[in-house]
């Protein structure tokens, strides 16, 4: 079966690793002949950065984000080749049944594109945090397609390094399922006005891995598919408060086992889950360790066979550690990460640029410790 496979900017057929038994409903297809228009343009993002707490904050609210022009040229020098940028459109839309986009969000968003392409970036735009839709899609369905319409007319023209995600991390009641007609329509929709762009899709559970096995698209050529992944999430996550009580307990390390075992935090007490993990966590060798490179590695090696065997490319949209983990772990994690994403073949983008899972220290206008070395293999 033929896979993603970078030689240049040219991509390749390659075979899959070994046996892999397709999953997905029927109707989703593999896509004959490679490479097509979307592995072509997958080579443009490969290695990106989120400019995560920024556009995708409700309309007049900050999340204490800015950017200037010359970040985009520190991304670039940096050594990524995208950036994702969500974006809170739903935030800016009139009343039904038009739900005219404000006229200001454009030229928010149009500075950040500018910019971008100026400095020699992919861009990759979304609809993030679209919670009417993940509680209920099918009242919602309409709204997101007009969304899409006015996005795709007002960018038409521009150049190809631009690209749509239709939506970030479906979740809740928006299942994949669900999503798949919906995007369908979307596509179509996005297709009467720029016939050759290349278009993201997600599938359900938070852009799940697992999730890949319910995706139906359409047989248009130019679609790629993105996950996330914050595997293993305790140590990713670790000291977040928008993680339901999940996540309290700092000071995991990756890769486990800790020097000095770790007291499970009294709030997590309940939760055998929780207990198991740490247990395991603070006893199994780095190689066995949950809070090591084990917990992602399987994920990612079905990422690449599934992208072989359906002919579509696969990008990883999200991951990274919070900044409450400790440096030396981050770096120890984002390198394993990407390492292994790039061992398969796939394209990444950390989160986030310059806010709580920062790559960029905005005070003192440098990277933070250890990640364009574990990023991009510098002084290695
Ligand atoms: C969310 C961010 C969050 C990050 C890590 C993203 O999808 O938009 O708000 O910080 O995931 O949890």
């Amino acid at each position: 079966m033929a896979s993603l496979w970078l030689v240049g900017f040219v991509v390749q057929a390659a075979e899959t690793s070994g046996i892999f038994t397709p999953k997905n409903p029927p109707e989703m297809q593999p896509l004959a002949h490679q490479p097509t228009p979307a592995f072509q343009a997958a080579a443009h993002f490969q290695h990106g950065v989120n400019l995560g707490n920024y556009l995708e904050t409700p309309a007049g609210r900050s999340w204490g984000v800015t950017v200037s022009g010359d970040e985009f040229i520190a991304m670039k020098r940096a050594g990524f080749d995208h950036v994702r940028v969500p974006i809170g459109w739903h935030h800016y839309a009139g009343p039904t049944p038009e739900f005219s986009l404000a006229p200001g969000i454009f030229s928010r968003v149009d500075f950040v594109i500018t910019n971008a392409l100026a400095s020699g970036l992919a861009v990759l735009i979304n609809i993030h945090h679209f919670n009417e839709l993940d509680q209920n899609p099918v009242a919602a369905a309409e709204e997101f397609v007009k969304i899409w319409q006015q996005i795709a007319a007002y960018y038409r023209t521009s150049p190809a390094d631009l690209a749509f995600e239709l939506d970030n991390e479906p979740h809740e009641n928006a299942t994949t399922a669900l999503m798949n007609p919906l995007y369908a329509r979307a596509i179509a929709e996005i297709r009467q006005s720029n016939p050759q762009r290349t278009i993201f899709v997600e599938p359900g559970n938070w852009g799940g891995i697992d999730e890949l096995n319910h995706l139906v698209l359409p047989p248009d050529e130019n679609l790629i598919v993105s996950v996330h992944c914050y595997a293993p999430f305790y140590f990713t996550h670790q000291g977040a408060t928008w993680t339901k009580g999940e996540t309290p307990q700092t000071g995991i390390v990756f890769p486990g086992p800790p020097a000095q075992p770790l007291v499970a935090d009294p709030k997590l007490n309940s939760k055998k889950h929780y207990q198991h993990w740490i247990e395991q966590y603070n006893t199994l060798a780095a190689e066995n360790n949950p809070s090591g490179p084990k917990a992602f590695t399987e994920q990612l090696k079905f990422l690449h066979d599934w992208s072989a065997y359906y002919g579509r490319p696969v990008h990883i949209g999200e991951f990274g550690a919070y900044t409450k983990a400790d440096a030396t772990s981050r770096a120890k994690y984002y390198e394993a990460f990407r390492r292994t994403a790039e061992a398969q073949q796939l394209g990444w983008c950390i989160w986030d640029w310059s806010a709580g899972f920062r790559y960029w220290d905005k005070n003192l206008n440098q990277p933070m410790p250890g990640l364009p070395e574990a990023l991009f293999g510098k002084s290695k």
